[in-house]
C-alpha cells in the first residue's frame, strides 16, 4: 500500500517544475532556499545531533518515471545524490550514516535493473577510494548484508573500499546491500546455534547482548534517527532489531531530489522529540 499521499506539486523539488525554471523565478527561489538553509543549519547546530543516522533511499524509479525516463535510470540519479547527501551529514557532524541501498527482496526485480544497480554499486565503491573527501573526513566504510549473494566484482569493490578506509575512525559509512532485517536475525541465530552445538555457548547465556554481537552491526550504536524518502511510511525490515527505539522521519521527496533542507528538517524534528527508550 502507498504511504500518505501528498500532492506532488507541493513536495517535489521546485527545480523540476518547468515554469519555476525561468531565470528570474529560479533566482528568487534559490535565494529564499539559501537563506532558509542557513537558518535551519544555525538551528540544528545548536541542538544534539543524532550519532547514527540510517536512511532508506526510496523513490528512484518513480523519480525517473516522473521525468519520463526508463525507471532504472532513477538509480543513476539516486547514486549521484548519495555523495552530496553524505557531505551534508558530515557538515552537520553526524558520526555514522547507514544507507539502505539494496535489500534481499530487491534481487527479485527485473534482471536488467538488478544488473544496473550492481554496476552502480561497484562504481560507487571504487569511487570511494579515489574520493578525497572520504580521506579528508576519515570515513570508514563497511558493507552489511548477505554479501555472498552479490556478484564477485561488487564484493571485490567492497573489499577494496573497506581495506582502504580500515584505519579511519572519525566518520562511519555503512552500506546495507543484499540486506534484510529478518535475514540478519536468521544469520545471527544460526551463528549462535552453531556455538551452542559446539559447546562454546550455553543456552542460558543467550541474552540481548549475545544477539547484538552476532548481528552484522556488531559494535555499532543503534540508529538514533531513520529517514525514509518518497512518502512511504514503513521500515521494510531495515535494521529490524536495531531500530527498536529509533526515531522515524518520513519525507515526501523522492530520493534523487532530496535537498539539504530535508535533512536539516529531519534533524530539527529529531531534536524536538523527547526520547524515553520505554522509560
Ligand atoms: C529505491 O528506490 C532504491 C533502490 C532499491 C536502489 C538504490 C541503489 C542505488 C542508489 C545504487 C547503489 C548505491 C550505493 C550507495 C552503493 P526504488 O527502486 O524502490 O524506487 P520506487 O520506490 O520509486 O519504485
Ligand atoms: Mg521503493
Amino acid at each position: 500500500m502507498m504511504g500518505k499521499k501528498t500532492p506532488r506539486f507541493f513536495v517535489h523539488n521546485w527545480r523540476n517544475v518547468p515554469f519555476l525554471k525561468f531565470p528570474l523565478v529560479s533566482k528568487v527561489l534559490e535565494s529564499v532556499y539559501y537563506l532558509y538553509e542557513k537558518a535551519l543549519m544555525q538551528q540544528v547546530m545548536h541542538g544534539v545531533k543524532p550519532t547514527h543516522l540510517a536512511v532508506i533511499l526510496d523513490g528512484n524509479r518513480r523519480y525517473a518515471r516522473f521525468l519520463g525516463l526508463e525507471s532504472w535510470m532513477g538509480h543513476k540519479y539516486g547514486a549521484e545524490k548519495v555523495k552530496e547527501f553524505l557531505e551534508w551529514c558530515w557538515e552537520v557532524g553526524i558520526k555514522m550514516v547507514t544507507l539502505y541501498a539494496f535489500s534481499t527482496e530487491n534481487f527479485n526485480r527485473p534482471q536488467k535493473e538488478v544488473e544496473e544497480i550492481m554496476k552502480l554499486a561497484e562504481e560507487k565503491f571504487h569511487e570511494v577510494i579515489e574520493n578525497w573527501k572520504i580521506h579528508k573526513y576519515k570515513v570508514r566504510i563497511k558493507a552489511i548484508g548477505r554479501l555472498d549473494m552479490l556478484p564477485e566484482s561488487v564484493r571485490n569493490a567492497i573489499r577494496r573500499a573497506e581495506e582502504a578506509t580500515k584505519d579511519y575512525d572519525r566518520y562511519f559509512l555503512n552500506v546495507a546491500i543484499g540486506y534484510g532485517g529478518r535475514a540478519e536475525i536468521v544469520d545471527a541465530v544460526r551463528k549462535i546455534a552453531q556455538k551452542v552445538a559446539n559447546g562454546k555457548l550455553r543456552i542460558d547465556d543467550i541474552d540481548e547482548r549475545v544477539i547484538e554481537e552476532h548481528l552484522y552491526t556488531v559494535g555499532m550504536p543503534d540508529p538514533d534517527l531513520i529517514i525514509r524518502t518518497s512518502g512511504e511510511e514503513r521500515l521494510s525490515g531495515f535494521l529490524l532489531w536495531q531500530s527498536a527505539y529509533s526515531e522515524l522521519y518520513f519525507c515526501g521527496v523522492y530520493w534523487p531530489e532530496i535537498r539539504k533542507i530535508d535533512l536539516l528538517r529531519a534533524v530539527r524534528d529529531y531534536q524536538n522529540r523527547e526520547r524515553r527508550f520505554g522509560r
